[in-house]
């Protein structure tokens, strides 16, 4: 047996003795071989799962292929270089780097289209092409306590509800502020009264609110209209966690949910959403926007908390080198057949959503399932077997209802969960 340490030991030549000694080569791929724990049966068991990728139903990702077109665009920047060595975005995309070797030009250009669909001022939008929905979050934690602190000289309370994500709580963490949990209403969404209520017991420091644009396990909604109402005459900075559901509501009926502005008035400071999510980018990557404005006073104090000096400009951002490749790949996204497709999946998911909650309240009411809401694309229920989470990933979690703790699990319906899907899902409940 070959370990791994001795195989990445042995470099190219005794790796090349190797191959040809064990036979391990990929077929057309002769220079590359492996040891004996990366052998081809790996790609074949990642081959095997691909057959059954449909069957994920537990967890918030869309397990359908980016059309061909996106491949081709993805051709199209390797023959321009991207990708084909180290290409770095490091920096501020809305400034010139003094490294030439970034895609900063598509990263602007998709953050000004995401910007115009989340409704910020089309001249006062900025944002950037983060690692993720969590890469995102810690944006906007962090910008906000600057702010908030650069304003009142005050460290904020970070405000949310036991049903944000857990990436949350680690960047509450990470930033040392301190926790207001803020308790829900029936339905998992923040409770507004109770904010209010909070927000006199800890009148001492600005608040920092993060609100769920859909939650992790149940798909509430928190009220940003009616969050932004409690928090007028406290200083305070609202961040939007829309992970999931900030890809899809703007192509549906209920686009103003995750406006920025209406009437003129700014419903949230910044807004997160997972790019691997509802639009299926084939690797974890994020958006983060916010208002120009707004990041011009952030970027005021940040500039006073680092020395900028090295790359000519204040990077804007906490990390420092970024993927060159994603936001230029992830541009795809917003063109007009890329729109199209968007408006097609998010009708079929909810579509299918409410598909399936009839279909489990008729059949199983003793699962008692539930969907908090009409723009939720998750249905929970009692778990009906282990054997069921083992097949279709489920999620699961314990929740407190009418006074008894139980295990609930999840479906979270992506645009890979077809009826066909669904049919062989629901049949099996009925085994369970
Ligand atoms: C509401 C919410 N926020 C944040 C995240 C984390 O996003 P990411 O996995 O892109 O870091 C998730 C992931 O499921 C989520 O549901």
């Amino acid at each position: 047996m070959l370990s791994r340490r001795r195989f990445l030991g042995m470099g190219m030549g005794g790796i090349g003795a190797l191959a040809v000694a064990s036979g391990c080569r990929f077929p057309g791929h002769e220079q590359l071989a492996y040891g004996d724990d990366l052998t081809p049966e790996g790609l074949r068991r990642r081959a095997e799962l691909i057959a059954v990728k449909d069957r994920l139903l537990g967890y918030p990702i869309n397990m359908n292929s980016p059309p061909a077109e996106f491949f081709a665009w993805r051709k199209q920047l390797f023959a321009a270089g991207v990708d084909a060595f180290a290409f770095n975005n490091v920096g501020n995309p809305f400034k010139e780097s003094p490294i030439p070797y970034n895609t900063h030009d598509y990263e602007a250009a998709t953050i000004r289209e995401f910007g115009k669909l989340f409704g910020f001022p089309e001249d006062d939008t900025w944002g950037f092409l983060s690692h993720s929905g969590t890469d995102s979050n810690m944006h906007g934690m962090y910008m906000g306590r600057t702010l908030l602190e650069g304003r009142t000289g005050l460290k904020p309370n970070a405000y949310f509800t036991r049903e944000a994500h857990y990436s949350v709580q680690i960047l509450r963490d990470l930033l040392g502020m301190e926790t207001v949990e803020v308790g829900t209403l029936a339905d998992g969404a923040m409770d507004p009264d109770d904010l209010a209520a909070q927000l006199a017991r800890h009148r001492e420091a600005p608040a920092l609110v993060v609100a769920t644009i859909g939650t992790t396990f149940k798909g509430a909604i928190d009220n940003v209209d009616a969050i932004q109402r409690q928090l007028a005459g406290h200083p305070s900075y609202l961040h939007l966690d829309a992970a999931l559901f900030g890809g899809y509501l703007p192509f549906t009926d209920h686009a103003a949910e995750v406006l920025q502005r209406v009437a003129g008035a700014d419903r949230y400071d910044s807004i997160a959403v997972s790019c691997h999510k509802f639009f299926g980018f084939p690797s974890p990557a994020g958006l983060y926007v916010m208002r120009r404005s707004v990041y011009d006073e952030f970027n005021d104090r940040f500039s006073r908390i680092h020395n900028p000096e090295y790359i000519d400009h204040v990077p804007g951002t906490i990390t420092c080198s970024r993927d060159a490749v994603k936001p230029a790949e992830f541009f795809y996204f917003t063109t007009p057949p890329a729109r199209a497709r968007q408006v097609a999946d998010a009708k079929l998911m909810l579509a299918n959503a409410e598909h399936l909650l009839e279909q489990l309240r008729s059949r199983f009411p003793q699962l008692g399932a539930t969907r908090a809401n009409a723009l939720s694309n998750t249905v929970y229920f009692r778990c009906p077997s282990a054997e069921l989470v083992k097949k279709y990933s489920l999620a699961t979690m314990h929740l407190e209802r009418d006074g008894k703790s139980e295990l609930y699990s999840h479906v979270v319906v992506m645009p890979h969960v077809s009826r066909d899907v669904l049919t062989e899902f629901l049949e099996d409940v009925a085994k369970a």
